[in-house]
């Protein structure tokens, strides 16, 4: 089987020194909460409250994706995702992580499944360039809206619009272009497509956004787009497997999760995610929201005001080898780094040897892209630990629905360990909400009006300090 391995030695004391690498004696001193950790989330598993550690296992969720993805490919060529948040970053990390980074340009026929197009912004230019795009096509496209509640600003602002859009140029057939996944049994969304008789899938209950990706939420563009989601499935499910152990250095859930924990104790207050593939970057900005909302808590679940969390990072190697390094290196020590590495790219590109005579150039005459990329990962990690720099890697045999699928059950897992051990309650987005009822209050909604009054200040700029 494909594995994924996480690699920690260039975390530890031994390698970065006591100060900023994590000693034996840290973690050891760690076990027991994770042992009670480990038992507390397999009962809460048991009673039901941790839905998202059983999406994998979840058959009939995979029956109504591949149901719809019978239903809708036939007759799509653009697939729109509507979403934002928890609703979004899933699928774009899936899309990128395992279709060709040319996938929109290809040919109908070259391409597994419909152009993708993951609106995750209310931004106007962005959202007129997709619609110039679509509207030629659009007998032939299909939007997928994916809303938990169905009023978030942004996928509602944007159903507006496509639902119009569909329906001022194929008439009552529009509602056969509207897939919308959303809460099987409430909600603003619910409502309208029980009225307008869409297509739905549902957001499962009681999983949070950013823990929905093995779920309809993140599955069915990609299924959409000719990913193997039962592989993807299986992937997390094996990795499943590996996180029920209580004992936190064979559990790579609980191992990751002490590391940053213990590190975060000593000052690394940044997690910076590396990887060493483009196809894997969007993983880094998945990660971001798991680790920022999760983590990101001022009162814990016993004390108030504890401000915890970590600051979620992302870089891209070697892009980011000519940006952020120097900083990496030689900058505050507040950080530990999370590489990916893939151990077998698909495609082996030799580097043709034409320019062999020159000198400075000899040494990549011959060569291949391949052991470029994982030479400069592996000379930033010696870089790094020379200047004391805490790094771990998390390697990828290969680039994969099944190792994806391990990777992203095996950071959801982490997390929970994480926020067990900062003893917060992971699953909740309390700060959240103010931003959102801020643009209700500034767009009008009525019962929003005490607020508007309260941001009215902020709106009339202060001349004084403006240069
Ligand atoms: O992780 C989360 O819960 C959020 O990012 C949500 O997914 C996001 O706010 C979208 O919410 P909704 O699905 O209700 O539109």
């Amino acid at each position: 089987m494909d594995r994924i391995s996480l690699y920690w030695k260039n975390a530890t004391a031994e390698a970065v020194g006591e100060k900023h690498g994590v000693n034996e004696k840290e973690l050891k001193g760690l076990a027991p909460q994770i042992k009670n950790l480990t038992k507390q989330m397999a009962d809460e598993r048991k009673a039901g409250k941790l839905r998202y550690r059983d999406l994998p296992h979840d058959e009939e969720m995979l029956d109504a994706v591949n149901r719809e993805v019978e239903h809708f490919r036939d007759q799509c060529e653009v697939l729109v995702v509507l979403g934002i948040g928890g609703s979004a970053l899933g699928n774009i990390a899936l899309q990128n992580a395992l279709n060709p980074y040319t996938y929109n340009l290809l040919s109908d026929r070259q391409r597994a499944g419909p152009q993708l197009f993951v609106l995750d912004n209310v931004d106007p230019d962005q959202i007129k360039s997709v619609i110039e795009l679509v509207t030629p096509k659009i007998k032939k496209t299909i939007v997928n809206v994916i809303s938990k509640s169905g009023e978030t600003a942004e996928t509602a602002s944007q159903f507006i619009l496509f639902r119009d859009l569909l329906q001022s140029k194929l008439g009552k057939k529009y509602k056969d272009h509207i897939l919308a996944t959303t809460d099987p049994a409430g909600g603003t969304l619910r409502k309208i497509c029980d009225e307008e008789g869409f297509r739905t899938l549902p957001v499962p209950p009681g999983v949070g956004g950013r823990f929905t990706v093995l779920s309809a939420v993140g599955l069915f563009s990609a299924g959409m787009c000719g990913i193997d989601v039962e592989a993807l499935l299986q992937g997390a499910a094996d990795m499943d497997k590996r996180v029920k152990d209580g004992d936190v250095l064979a559990n790579p859930a609980a191992l990751l999760a002490a590391i940053h924990y213990a590190l975060d104790q000593k000052g690394k207050k940044i997690s910076v995610m590396m990887p060493y593939s483009t196809s894997l970057y969007s993983l880094a900005d998945w990660f971001r929201q798991l680790w920022a909302e999760s983590l990101g808590k001022q009162n814990g679940l016993t004390k108030k005001n504890v401000f915890a969390g970590q600051t979620p990072v992302k870089a891209l190697g070697t892009t980011d080898q000519h940006s952020q390094v120097q900083l990496y290196r030689e900058g505050p020590n507040d950080k530990l780094i999370q590489f990916l590495e893939v151990e077998r790219f698909a495609t082996k590109l030799a580097i043709p040897d034409s320019l062999k005579r020159v000198p400075t150039l000899q040494y990549l005459a011959g060569s291949n892209f391949q052991t470029l990329i994982n030479s400069e990962k592996l000379g930033t990690e010696y870089a790094l630990k020379e200047s004391q720099r805490p790094t771990l890697t998390v390697k990828f045999p290969q680039i994969s629905p099944h190792t994806v699928g391990q990777f992203l059950y095996l950071y959801e897992v982490a997390v929970s360990y994480m926020g067990g051990l900062l003893d917060i309650n992971t699953y909740d987005q309390p700060a959240v909400e103010l931003g959102k009822e801020a643009t209700y209050a500034l767009m009008g909604q009525a019962k929003y009006a005490e607020l508007a009054r309260k941001i009215q200040p902020l709106v009339k700029r202060d001349a004084k300090y403006m240069v």
